[in-house]
């Protein structure tokens, strides 16, 4: 009923998607709305490659899930989002059970890390689409227990690190982070002391703007590359 005044919009938009020879908007850019249509759509249209959909139905349907809801946060490690494939980071979570992991991912929860919201924030999930997407997960990050986390690259310069752990949060100002560069945002920091900046890189702290997390998510950084990630930003916004 609402959508008259999206109309001009979701025309240039689905010409825009013709043109790049999407037949349907990505879920993402599917109107509330639209939802009738976007549900099928949404099924059908898992970007997989199909060797890689798991044989068990389930896990196929998870999969399907995860790709439309949670990858945005968890392919990328976003905000702590513990990545599939990555044992070191799922042993804990798939130690607690899966039966919290579920209950966790539906509710919402904040961790240690960060904050999962609930149902990824997709409302209209059922449960049992979130159960899926939860065992996709769990089955993907405990198979690759010999993988252990690529070896954190020795970090002779900050940047390099900067760049894995801390650029998806800093560099485009998520959540309220402070750019490396806007001087502005880093005067009152840097006055606060190397000590005291280092601290909250490492513990993670709660500011006036936002949620850092501790070591930014990656809990594999040494005090070394932290210390060299911090020098880095400074120096970047002096
Ligand atoms: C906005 C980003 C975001 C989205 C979207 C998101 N997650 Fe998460 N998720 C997180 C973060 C951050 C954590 C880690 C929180 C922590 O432990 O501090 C997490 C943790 C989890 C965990 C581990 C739970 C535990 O008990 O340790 C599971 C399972 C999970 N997410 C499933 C999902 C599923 C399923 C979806 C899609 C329906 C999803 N997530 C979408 C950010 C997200
Ligand atoms: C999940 C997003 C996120 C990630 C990832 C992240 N940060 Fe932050 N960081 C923030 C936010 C938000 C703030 C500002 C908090 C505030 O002041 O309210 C912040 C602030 C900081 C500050 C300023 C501290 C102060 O005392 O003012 C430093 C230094 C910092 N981050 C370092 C890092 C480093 C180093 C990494 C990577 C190892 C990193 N951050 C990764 C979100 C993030």
């Amino acid at each position: 009923m609402t959508m008259k005044p999206f109309l001009p919009f979701l025309t240039v938009t689905l010409l825009f998607l013709s043109a790049c020879g999407l037949e349907k908007p990505p879920a993402s850019l599917q109107f509330p709305d639209a939802k009738g249509d976007a549900a099928p759509s949404a099924a059908t249209t898992a970007p997989a490659a199909a060797a890689e959909v798991p044989s068990d139905p389930k896990l196929a349907a998870g999969k399907v899930v995860y790709d439309a809801n949670c990858a945005a946060c968890h392919d990328a490690g976003m905000m702590g989002a513990p990545k599939p494939g990555d044992a070191a980071a799922w042993a804990p979570r798939i130690a607690q059970g899966a039966e919290v992991m579920t209950k966790n991912s539906i509710a919402g929860f904040t961790g240690k890390l960060g904050m999962m919201p609930a149902k990824g924030g997709n409302a209209s999930l059922t449960d049992e689409e979130v159960t899926n997407a939860v065992a996709f997960m769990a089955d993907k990050s405990k198979g690759a227990a010999a993988a252990t986390p690529a070896a954190a690259p020795a970090v002779a310069d900050g940047k390099a690190a900067y760049d894995a752990s801390c650029a998806a949060c800093h560099e485009s100002g998520m959540m309220g982070a402070p750019k490396p560069g806007d001087k502005a945002a880093w005067a009152p920091r840097i006055a606060q002391g190397n000590a005291l900046l280092l601290s909250h890189a490492t513990d993670g702290f709660k500011g006036k703007v936002g949620m850092m997390p501790a070591k930014g998510g990656n809990a594999a950084l040494t005090s070394a590359e932290i210390s060299s990630i911090v020098t880095y930003m400074v120096d970047k916004s002096k």
